[in-house]
Order: C-alpha cells, then structure tokens, then sequence
C-alpha cells in the first residue's frame, strides 16, 4: 500500500495564513473567472478554486474578459482537449496585451502533465502561474508569491499525490453536489494519461466523506454524486465502496449517483445495493470501452465481453428499468473493421441509454503510444458515424418507451430555448423538460412524460394524492 499523505492542520493553517495576507494587499485582483475543462474531478477541483479565492477576498466574474484572475482548469485526456485549453490560453496573450494587470494562473491535468510546465514557462511567458493537480491546495501561497514578487511562479510537484481535507469550496449549485471520495487511479489503461496526471489511488477516510455528505443535507442539498476515477477501488479505513454508499444512503439525501465505476472491480454488494438502497439512483455510468476481447486484452482493462454482459444481466436482475450509459473508445491501435464491429454488437446486445463514444487519442508517455496505429483517419470517423447513429436510435427507443410514465424530476435550470418551460433529470437520468418557472429549481416534481425527442423528454407537472 502507498504511503498516503493527508494535508490538514497547519499545513492548512499556513494555507489560511497566505489567504488573509493576499486578502489585506491594497493591490489585488478583486474578481476571478475560472474555466474548467474536463471531468467532473475537474468541476469539483474548481468549487475548491473558486472556495480558496473567496477566501483571498475575490468575488467571481461572470464575463471571462472583465476579471481580473483567469484560471484554467484544463484537461488532457485526449489530444483535443489539450489543444482547447492551449488554444485558449494563448487567446489570452490579447488580452494581456490590452490589460496588462491581469493574472493568467494554469491549472489541473494538463499542467502536470510531463514537460508541460517547462513548455508552458517557454512558450507563454505571459501565464502568471502554473500548477499542478498535486499542490492545488496551496494556491494562496502561490498567488501570494505572484503578487509579491511580481514574477510568474511554475510549481507541479511529481509526488503521487496527497488528500487535503477541510479546504474551502464554493459549489456551483445549490441542490446538487460532488463529494470526492478517492483520487488518482492505478488501472493503467494502455490508452490512458490519468494515473500519469492525477497519481496513484487514495481514498478518503469514510467519517471525512460521511461528514461532507451530512453537511451536505443539512444545507438541503437535493442530490450528491460521490467522485472517483474508479469508485469501486475505494478503500477508506478498509471499509468497500458498497458499505460506503450504504452510510451515505442512511444519511437520508434523496439521491445518491456516483461515478466512474470500472467494469473490472463492480462487486455483488454493489450490484445488491441497487435492489436495497432507497437513495440510490437507478442508473449506472459503466465505461466499456470495446467490445472485443482481443481489444479490451490491449487495452489493458481486465474484463471480457462475456465479463462485461453478465455483469449487465446481474445489474437488470436487480433494477429492471437501470438506466445505463458507457463510454466507448472507436479505432484503438490495430482495432479491425471485425472488432469494432463487435462493439457494435454489444451496443446492440445492452441497448444503454447512452453512450461518450471517442476516436482514440494518442498520449504521450501511455502502453498504447508504442503500438502501431496504421488505421486511416477516414476510416476511424467512418466507424464513429456507424456507432453514434446506432446509439442514437436506440437512445429514441429507449425515450419513447418512456411516454406515458410518471416520474420525479429534480429541476435544475430555466430552458435556454423555450421561456417557461424548466428542466431537470428523472432517477433514471433522463432529462424532462415542462411547462414550469424558476421556483421550481432544485425541487423534487412529479411530473408525467407526455413525449419523447432525440435526447431529452417533454412532459407535464401533475398533482398526486
Ligand atoms: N476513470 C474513468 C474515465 C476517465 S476518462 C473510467 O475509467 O471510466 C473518460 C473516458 O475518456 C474514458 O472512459 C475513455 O473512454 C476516454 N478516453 C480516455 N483516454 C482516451 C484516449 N487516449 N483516447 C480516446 N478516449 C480516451
Ligand atoms: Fe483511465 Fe482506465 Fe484509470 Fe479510467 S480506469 S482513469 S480509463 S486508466
Ligand atoms: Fe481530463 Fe483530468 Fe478528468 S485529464 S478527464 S480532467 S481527470
């Protein structure tokens, strides 16, 4: 086992330290805007951000070009994520131009990625500050030092990481919320940059997760999603994610969702918890990646088709109407017109409600970078199409079939396109979107699935007994 490293006490006393000093300087940024590239790791990493900066004195700025603190949150699991966040940034090199005062700060994935922050230092001299997904928690003593010194600061460290409890946090919404209850990964997918970028597994103790969660309710939170690279590996004081779901559930929020399991460790109490918990949502984000075993074997993911469809059977045995989506990489190295075309029979074969599909990216520094890729480009999107266009259909299927039902939607926002109308998820994650206003947000509302589009449903607001 790892040597884990939990950040509290003075450590964090220091951090708080730097914070009040940023706070009293007569000369500071007094708003910031962060952009967060990525996974909901990344969304829940930037509410800690966001936390710390208020504590520095700072208050957010909707318009990225008014701030004067731009932080980017990237990512880099794939080619083109890393150029977006590049891209971006070197946009920013106008806007310098134009308010020299401005601080420009890197964070997040990319940042740790081997090499980058000496390429970033090199490349864009006018980014104010670099760091890594390791050392995030002590961004006040690196702003401070930006500040004072008036010299760009680059700091990422190679340690595998540590865990740092009872930082700030500003939370995006008010009713659903991340609760991060391990980081890092040690799968080693051949495909994949994040163990490089996030280090190795730890897990939170169960009482300091248990503790957010019961905060959580207490402030009326509607919704917590637990976070984890692989959920299903977590270890806190020796205890297994089932049993950790299972203290979470008795804490009484109304939904519970998770994610990312891996196919691999999904164990029979986790698959019984379903069948038992009264909290916990009915849908499962379950990544496939492939569906031939030859394929997955290169992959390095540890599970066979057949693996894969039982555990699917014994999940549909348990929650019949389980919502499932996965995640599906398309044109792996070597990956033949007959494998792909295994994936699309097991997409056939498990009708998930949805599906990420991507082409595969190559990684700098992963198993899979070495192995030849001779498939044309052409002919991985010719695969994409075949693959999202059968989803798609039977993505409808599966809305249609919905009409009629009546369901519990937990309404998130206001619809952007149609004024009085608002939308929100059903427990089995399909979006609704009804007649209805703004006070409906972050309520529970019973509503019937009047009909059914390409990707979303329409209903109406009912009154039960
Ligand atoms: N930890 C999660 C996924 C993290 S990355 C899990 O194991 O499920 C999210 C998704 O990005 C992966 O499931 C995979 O489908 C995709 N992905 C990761 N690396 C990729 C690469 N190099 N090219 C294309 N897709 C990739
Ligand atoms: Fe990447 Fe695999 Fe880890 Fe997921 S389980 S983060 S795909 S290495
Ligand atoms: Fe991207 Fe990092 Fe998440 S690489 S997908 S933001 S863990």
């Amino acid at each position: 086992m790892e040597k884990q490293i939990i950040v509290a006490g003075d450590e964090l006393a220091r951090q708080q330290e730097y914070a009040a000093r940023v706070r009293s300087l007569a000369r500071r940024p007094q708003t910031f805007h962060i952009v967060t590239m990525g996974c909901q790791m990344n969304e829940r990493d930037s509410e800690t951000i966001a936390g710390m900066l208020s504590e520095m004195g700072l208050r957010p700025e909707k318009t990225r070009e008014k701030a004067d603190l731009i932080l980017y949150n990237t990512c880099c699991v794939r080619e083109n994520a890393e150029n977006r966040a590049l891209g971006n940034v070197i946009w920013l090199k106008e806007l310098k131009r134009e308010r020299p005062d401005i601080l420009i700060c890197v964070g997040g994935c990319m940042a740790q990625e081997e090499g980058m922050a000496d390429r970033l230092k090199k490349q864009y001299p006018f980014i104010d500050l670099v760091f890594g997904t390791h050392n995030l928690h002590r961004l006040p003593e690196y702003l401070w030092r930006v500040l004072e010194e008036r010299n760009p600061v680059v700091e990422v460290l190679r340690s595998d990481g540590v865990i740092a409890e009872g930082l700030p946090q500003q939370r995006a919404s008010a009713f659903s919320a991340f609760v991060n209850i391990m980081y890092g990964c040690n799968n080693f997918c051949s495909y994949c940059i994040v163990p490089y970028v996030r280090g190795r597994e730890r897990s939170r103790e169960p009482q300091a997760v248990l503790d957010e969660c019961k905060r959580l309710v207490d402030q009326g939170v509607q919704e917590i999603t637990l976070l984890g690279q692989n959920v299903n590996s977590y270890r806190g004081g020796g205890g297994e994610f089932a049993e950790l779901l299972r203290r979470v559930d008795e804490l009484g929020v109304p939904r519970i969702r998770f994610m990312t399991s891996h196919p691999k460790d999904l164990s029979e109490e986790l698959i019984a918890a379903y069948g038992e918990l009264r909290h916990l949502m009915p849908n499962l984000h379950l990544p496939v990646q492939a569906g031939n075993d030859d394929i997955l074997r290169a992959m390095n993911r540890r599970y066979t088709r057949e693996r894969y469809l039982d555990l699917i059977n014994r999940l549909r045995s348990v929650k019949p109407d389980i919502g499932l989506s996965t995640d599906i990489i398309v044109g792996f190295p070597g990956e033949t017109l007959a494998q792909f075309e295994d994936t699309l029979s097991l997409v056939e074969t498990v009708r998930f409600d949805s599906a990420f599909t991507f082409i595969y990216s190559k990684r700098a520094g992963t198993k899979a970078a070495q192995m030849p890729d001779d498939t044309p480009a052409q002919t991985k999107s010719e695969r994409i199409q075949r693959l999202i266009a059968l989803q798609a259909d039977i993505s409808r299927e599966i809305l249609s079939a919905q009409v009629g039902k009546r369901e519990t939607v937990l309404v998130e926002s206001v619809s952007a396109r149609d004024e009085g109308w608002v939308g929100g998820k059903t427990p089995r994650g399909h979006m609704v979107n009804f007649p209805g206003g703004a006070e409906l947000i972050g309520r529970l509302i019973r509503v019937e699935i009047t009909s059914a589009g390409r990707n979303t449903l329409r209903g109406k607001r009912i009154m039960e007994e």
